[in-house]
C-alpha cells in the first residue's frame, strides 16, 4: 500500500446529466463520465488522503473508484494539484526557446552577471534550464559542476549540445521539477530565467524557494537575487486590445470577446513615447517572495485606456535586465492591460496574488478609482 497523498484538482466542474455526472477540470483538460457516488469521494479527498486513508472510511470494495478517479487525473498527487500539464509541454516545442535564444539582451545581461558571479570551481545550479544555454555559460565561466535542471521533453536536447560544447564532464541534466529535485550536493549558486510578462505569472517563485532549500549552500547565491516592478499608462492607442472584436467590417459581432479581452493581459511593443509617467510597484526578493503578495497604492496621473508593465531582473551588482519601452527590445516586449482612466489623477489599489486554482497564473485586483479584477495566465 503507497502512503502517497492524493487530491482532487481545485478546478473542477460538474455537469449532471441524465445516466450520471460528466465531471471535468478545464486547466487540466480532463474529464470523466460517471456515477454520482464519485462526488462523496471527491470531497473525501478535497484535502491531501492517502489510498489506506481511504480504505479504512469507505472498504476496499469502493477502491475502483477512487482509481478510476486517479486514472482520469481528476485526483493527483498532492503536489500536483495547482500543476498546469500544458505549462511544460509549452517549453518541450523549438518555437519558445528560438526566441528566446534570439533575445540577446536577455541573454548577453545574463552571461554578463554568470561571469561577474561564477568563481572557478563552484556549482552551479541552473533552475528551469530549458536548452541548457544558461548551464553552459556556467561552464564557460569556470564551474566545476552544473546542475540543469528542466521538467519539459526539452531537457532531452540539453546533453546533445553540451557534448556539442565538449562539459559532458561539467553539466549534469536532471529532468524533474526544480522544487523536487534535491541534488547529491549543495550549489554555491543557482541561475534562473523562469520569469513571465509579470513576472511571478510563471508561478516558479514557490519552487525556487524549495530548491535553494534542499540545493543552495548557506550564503550561497541566486541569479537574480531581486526583482522590481512597473506600471505605466499607455498613451498611444492601442487597436489590438478590444477594437479588433469591436470595430468589425464583415457584419459579426463579438461583444463577448471585446468584454473578454478587458480582462485580459495581452503583449505590445512599446516606446517610450507610447507611455505616460512610470509607477514603481516594489522590488522583491526572490527566495522570500514564494507567497508573495504585491499589495501597492498607485497613482496614475494621465488618462488612458491601458496600462502596462514591465520589469527589471537584478542580476548581479551593476547588472540589471529590464523590458522597459524605450530600451532594447527583448523577448517579453510588454504586458499591456485595458483599462480606462477618464481623470488627471487616478488613485488605484494594486493586489497581485497567484490564482489559486492554477499555479502559473495570477490574479491582479484593481480597486479604488476603477474595479478590475484580471486572471494572468
Ligand atoms: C523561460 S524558460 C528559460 C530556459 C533557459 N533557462 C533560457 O534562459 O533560455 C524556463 C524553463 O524553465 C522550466 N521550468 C519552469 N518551472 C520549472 C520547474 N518548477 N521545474 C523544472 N523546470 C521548470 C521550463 O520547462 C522552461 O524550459
Amino acid at each position: 500500500m503507497s502512503h502517497k497523498k492524493y487530491i482532487k484538482l481545485n478546478d473542477l466542474v460538474t455537469t449532471f446529466e441524465n445516466d450520471g455526472v460528466f465531471i471535468r477540470s478545464n486547466t487540466n483538460g480532463v474529464g470523466i463520465k460517471t456515477e454520482p457516488m464519485i462526488m462523496t469521494i471527491l470531497a473525501f479527498f478535497a484535502t491531501p488522503k492517502s489510498k489506506e486513508d481511504f480504505e479504512t472510511e469507505y472498504g476496499t470494495e469502493a477502491s475502483p473508484l477512487m482509481n478510476e478517479l486517479i486514472e482520469s487525473g481528476l485526483l493527483v498527487e498532492e503536489n500536483l494539484q495547482n500543476e498546469t500539464p500544458a505549462f511544460f509541454g509549452f517549453f518541450s516545442g523549438l518555437d519558445v526557446h528560438r526566441r528566446m535564444l534570439a533575445d540577446r539582451e536577455r541573454l548577453s545581461k545574463y552571461r554578463e552577471a554568470i561571469f561577474k558571479t561564477v568563481k572557478q570551481g563552484d556549482i552551479v545550479v541552473d533552475a528551469g534550464a530549458g536548452t541548457g544555454i544558461l548551464s553552459i555559460y556556467s561552464a564557460q565561466a569556470g564551474a566545476s559542476k552544473v546542475y540543469a535542471l528542466d521538467n519539459s521533453e526539452m531537457s532531452s536536447f540539453i546533453p546533445r549540445l553540451v557534448a556539442e560544447n565538449g562539459y559532458e564532464d561539467i553539466i549534469e541534466v536532471i529532468h524533474g521539477d526544480f522544487g523536487d529535485v534535491v541534488l547529491p550536493e549543495k550549489a554555491d549558486l543557482i541561475v534562473t530565467e523562469t520569469f513571465g510578462f509579470w513576472v511571478i505569472d510563471e508561478g516558479a517563485l514557490p519552487d525556487l524557494k524549495k530548491c535553494a532549500e534542499n540545493n543552495l549552500k548557506e550564503g550561497g547565491v541566486i541569479i537574480p537575487n531581486k526583482f522590481s516592478l512597473y506600471l505605466a499608462p499607455v498613451v498611444k492607442e492601442l487597436d489590438n486590445l478590444t477594437s479588433v472584436f469591436r470595430d468589425r467590417h464583415d457584419k459579426v459581432k463579438m461583444e463577448c470577446l471585446a468584454q473578454e479581452a478587458e480582462i485580459q493581459s495581452s503583449v505590445n511593443k512599446l516606446e517610450s513615447v507610447d507611455i505616460g509617467k512610470e509607477i514603481k510597484v516594489g522590488t522583491y526578493n526572490i527566495l522570500n517572495s514564494e507567497d508573495l503578495i504585491i499589495e501597492s497604492e498607485v497613482t496614475v496621473e494621465e488618462p488612458c485606456e491601458a496600462l502596462c508593465a514591465y520589469f527589471t531582473l537584478h542580476l548581479a551588482e551593476g547588472t540589471d535586465l529590464s523590458n522597459a519601452p524605450g530600451l532594447p527590445t527583448t523577448s517579453w516586449k510588454q504586458a499591456t492591460l485595458p483599462l480606462q482612466l477618464k481623470s488627471s489623477t487616478n488613485k488605484l489599489h494594486l493586489t497581485i496574488t497567484h490564482a489559486p486554482e492554477n499555479k502559473r497564473a495570477i490574479s491582479l485586483d484593481i480597486t479604488g478609482d476603477v474595479q478590475k479584477n484580471v486572471r494572468i495566465s
